[in-house]
């Protein structure tokens, strides 16, 4: 076979333009509204503990295996995947973990989508002055009548696909670099300059104590919860780093970019919880809210701090940014795969994804208001339904499409990743393409993909399904 220089869609100018790109990947909803979510329903510290354990022996592994086989190939992941299995000897089935995440990265994008257009109608809201000086009560009241009003989510959700779509059919590699430079940086200073509101609210110790108070009983609770996350956060386990990763110079360290964009998400993830649950305490609510805690909290604080409403404006203006920045390396792998097998436009290919995806968000859509009671996946006492019309507890279609993707899908394509760059590559290919300069940390990182980082992922799933 012969190895292409550059990937037929694309290649990044220099290391840093992949720095920033799977930083915008990583960085997004992820960080600000789910984290932050997800630590409160699951009740705070020992959540954020497992979550960076399975950042550090999970999600960093898998960020660097899927990065590699993506620079190795040089093509989108399921071919990666293939021709890599060709060239090694194995099977070219190793294709299929590849053209699962495709899906998957899809699936998360349906929904991605439609909370992406929450901070549109956010950004509309602040700057009209709609939650001047709001209450915790006014703005819960706010945010359920944007959920309960399915034409407004629908707008909003067609608006945040049409511009990830935009991108995608420019080509990302153009369309991403001068927007990321910018947005980065300041979407962290707005963070900090919440942090320091949220410290003048005299609750951030407990809101610190919540996050970071370890209690091992509670472990059990959350690990799977933690685990999904931690691939979530890092867009691991569906292709999008592997995508971008064929778009990387030759040159580049693997290591030390993976690292670097590990520790900007993390980063931006903690700072988001340490912002939001001072917030929470001071306001009285609910940490375990759910998924509209952001959506909440920050109109409180925007509400009552000079020149509050630019700087709510401002800040929901970069959420979307960073959540646009994510939806556009959903759509990638799979745009990339049918650029090259079928050869046709990457704006066709990328209109009818595209329109695919919003189709199915419009089940998440519904999943707020009429669809509510649609319940999937019901145990019960008279044993499981797949769908039942107003069955207390369930999952509706959104908590469904994210429980697939994040607790089950994710995990087992990183898995497959893993074990492939593990297992299936040659010692020497892993050598030659992560190129470090200390035999000992090339060591330490083969073997965390080889062992730590599979294992990691079978001991949780293995505990997930002896709690039950
Ligand atoms: N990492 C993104 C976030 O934190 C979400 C994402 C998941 C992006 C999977 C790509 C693939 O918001």
């Amino acid at each position: 076979m012969t190895r292409n220089a550059i990937s037929l869609n694309g290649s990044w100018t220099s290391r840093w333009v992949f720095i920033l790109a799977a930083t915008g990947s990583a960085v997004g909803l992820g960080n600000i509204w789910k984290f932050p979510y997800m630590t409160g329903m699951y009740g705070g510290g020992a959540f954020v503990m497992m979550y960076l354990v399975c950042i550090v022996l999970v999600g960093m592994p898998i960020m660097i295996a899927e990065t590699l086989i993506g620079r190795r190939a040089r093509m989108s992941p399921v071919n990666a995947m293939r021709s890599l299995a060709v060239e090694a000897g194995a099977s070219p089935r190793f294709a299929w973990p590849a053209l699962i995440g495709m899906v998957a990265a899809l699936l998360i994008l349906s929904f991605y989508s439609v909370i992406a257009g929450w901070s549109l109608d956010y950004i509309l809201g602040m700057g009209t002055g709609r939650f001047q000086s709001v209450d915790a009560n006014a703005a819960g009241a706010l945010f359920a009548g944007l959920t309960a009003d399915p034409w407004r989510l629908t707008i909003w959700h067609t608006l945040f696909m049409a511009l990830t779509g935009f991108v995608i059919a420019r080509g990302v590699v153009a369309g991403l670099e001068k927007s990321l430079r910018v947005m980065m940086p300041l979407l962290f200073v707005l963070l900090l300059m919440l942090l320091g509101y949220s410290v003048t609210t005299g609750h951030f110790m407990q809101g610190f104590h919540f996050l970071f108070n370890f209690q091992p009983d509670k472990v059990l609770d959350g690990l799977l919860a933690a685990m999904g996350h931690a691939f979530f956060t890092l867009s691991v386990g569906v292709g999008s780093i592997m995508v971008y990763g064929s778009y990387m110079p030759r040159q580049a360290s693997i290591g030390a970019t993976v690292l670097t964009v590990g520790i900007l998400d993390t980063l931006v993830a903690l700072t988001a919880g340490m912002a939001l649950f001072p917030i929470v305490f001071a306001g009285g609510l609910e940490p375990g809210a759910g998924p509209g805690l952001m959506f909440v909290t920050l109109p409180v604080a925007f509400g009552s701090i000079p020149f509050g409403q630019v700087m709510g404006t401002v800040f929901f203006v970069l959420v979307l940014i960073a959540a646009w920045t994510s939806s556009i390396s959903m759509l990638e792998p799979a745009v990339a795969y049918l650029v090259e097998r079928t050869g046709r436009s990457r704006v066709a290919i990328t209109t009818v994804l595209a329109m695919l995806c919003w189709l199915v968000g419009m089940g998440t859509v519904l999943s707020f208001n009429v669809g509510a009671p649609a319940k999937f996946f019901v145990f019960a006492e008279d044993g499981f339904h797949f769908f039942q019309w107003g069955a207390e507890g369930g999952r509706n279609f959104f908590d469904s499409i994210d429980y697939l993707t994040s607790r089950i899908l994710l995990p087992l394509g990183g898995l497959a990743f893993v074990l492939f760059a593990g297992w299936v590559l040659t010692r020497d290919t892993v050598r030659d393409e992560l190129n470090m300069r200390s035999p000992l940390a090339f060591t330490l990182v083969y073997w965390s993909m080889r062992v730590v980082a599979p294992v990691g992922v079978l001991v949780v799933f293995v505990a997930e399904l002896a709690k039950q």
